[in-house]
């Protein structure tokens, strides 16, 4: 077999995996959830999710990946001699190729998108810009051909290696996507009645929390920082033995926070300096934002259309290192256990995920009645990775190296070999050992409401 990739510098490994956490969990989900789950008050629990289970969850699968310096289902392995673990590797690629497959839909629609705001297509009134959403995502063919599209080019970068496909590509999009970020949230910042969206994500509102709000917010922190799925795990595996697994995680976690919180800046001022209400769920980004972005130039129509322009195009680049990475962990997989070269590989892995896009496409358009337990097959992959399957495998993750693992084999990544971070290594360990899981499994049992069964048990007794 060749020789494994490695990523070349610190920097590509920060921006490469930044690049997979940031993506359309940031720019599309993260506003549209904070829109329906009523502002800041989700956006602090959220925070919570992110440092007191996500950050030691990234740290975790970093420890498991940069151990074995192979893939997801090898790596598990390698953590303990029971065969069993190595499932949550098994399950890692199983969860990323579901979440690919329907989130190159959205993908593909933003490339539609894109391609609209360029030839003007968008112009028009709030009816025609929800109708052209309408007819376009239920068109049977195009949103097909748009999010295999979509899938090629995610093929074309993957197929080109650690080095110079996955890293080179990080390391133009992302200062790329930091740019148009700022512009564009300084854009809609400066609007005529934009402070009330500034209130909206910073001033919390604790009666709007309602009783699924725990879930979402961490199904949304797991989901933005490519948790649970063996992803960070599969890219750990490229990372040298010299960098500092928990600075870089923190460094990550802290990136992509910032870059979530920098897109509610640049959706909601605007939104609310035109009277849009933010609750629309997922057609936010294709429906209302056209509207906001129209509206709020009319003045200077031209500055409009730049703007629009520069956000889908922003939408695309994030979304691709995404894709990128998801496509990976399966790739690596295959490469290495199967003895396929890895442009071969890639091709498992994007014929399996155009298959899948394809399902879940058609399931919100021409073909309706695909629906999995009352809900469209695009909604239930959604549904069941980030709110059962990422939660599940970055439980396990912390199980293993919480109890199972060897001590000393966790100790020694963490620290380099107790180079550095050793009284660090201390609150990791009761992290994973005990607020993880405790927290994962409070969270699904007040979900299922198990919890209001136990507490009213406990106080009757
Ligand atoms: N984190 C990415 C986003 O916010 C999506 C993503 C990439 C992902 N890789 C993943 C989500 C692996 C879960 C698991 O858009």
């Amino acid at each position: 077999m060749t020789k494994r990739g490695y990523f070349g510098s610190r920097l590509g490994i920060v921006l490469a995996t930044a690049g997979s956490a940031v993506g359309l969990g940031n720019v599309w989900r993260f506003p549209f959830m904070v829109g329906h789950n009523g502002g800041a008050a989700f956006i602090l629990l959220y925070f919570g999710c992110v440092l007191l289970l996500g950050l030691p969850g990234m740290v975790s699968e970093f420890i498991v990946g940069r151990h074995a310096q192979a893939n997801a289902a090898r790596a598990y392995g390698a953590m303990h001699r029971g065969r069993g673990w190595k499932l949550i590797g098994y399950l890692g690629i199983l969860t990323s190729t579901i979440i690919l497959g329907f989130y190159a839909v959205v993908a593909g629609w933003c490339l539609q998108y894109l391609a609209a705001s360029l030839l003007g297509h968008l112009n028009g009134d709030s009816h025609y810009v929800e109708h052209y959403f309408q007819e376009f995502s239920t068109h049977p063919l195009k949103p097909c051909l748009w999010a295999v599209g979509f899938i090629l080019i995610t093929h074309l970068v993957v197929a080109r290696g650690i080095r110079r496909g996955i890293e080179r590509a990080s390391k133009v999009l992302m200062p790329l996507l930091l740019v148009l970020l700022v512009v564009i949230a300084v854009a809609s910042c400066l609007l005529p009645g934009a402070e009330k969206g500034v209130e909206f994500l910073l001033k919390p509102d604790f009666s709007k929390l309602s009783r699924g709000v725990f879930l979402d917010a961490l199904g949304q922190a797991f989901f933005s920082l490519s948790l649970g799925t063996a992803c960070l795990c599969t890219y750990a595996s490229y990372f040298s033995r010299r960098v500092s697994l928990a600075r870089s995680a923190l460094q990550i976690c802290l990136l992509d926070s910032a870059i979530a919180i920098l897109a509610g800046l640049m959706i909601f001022p605007a939104a609310f300096s035109v009277g849009i209400q933010p609750d629309s769920g997922p057609s936010l980004v294709f429906i209302t934002l056209p509207n906001v972005f129209r509206e709020a130039f009319t003045a200077i129509p031209a500055v409009g259309y730049v703007v629009a322009v520069m956000f889908y195009l922003l939408l695309v680049f994030a979304a691709l290192t995404s894709t990128i990475s998801m496509h990976e962990i399966g790739t690596a997989y295959f490469h290495e256990e199967n003895h396929l070269e890895r442009r071969s590989a890639a091709w498992i892995m994007t014929v399996a995920c155009s298959l899948l896009a394809v399902a879940c496409s058609l399931s919100v358009g021409g073909w309706a009645g695909l629906q999995v337990m009352g809900r469209s097959l695009m909604e239930f992959c959604d549904f069941v990775t980030a709110q059962v399957m990422l939660p599940v495998g970055a439980f396990l993750t912390s199980l293993l190296l919480g109890w199972f693992a060897d001590r000393q084999v966790v100790y020694n990544e963490f620290t380099n070999n107790g180079s550095m971070h050793s009284t660090l290594f201390r609150v990791y360990m009761v992290s994973v050992r005990y607020v993880v899981p405790t927290c994962i499994l409070l969270i699904f049992l007040n979900q299922s409401g198990l919890l209001n069964v136990l507490t009213a048990l406990f106080a009757s007794h």
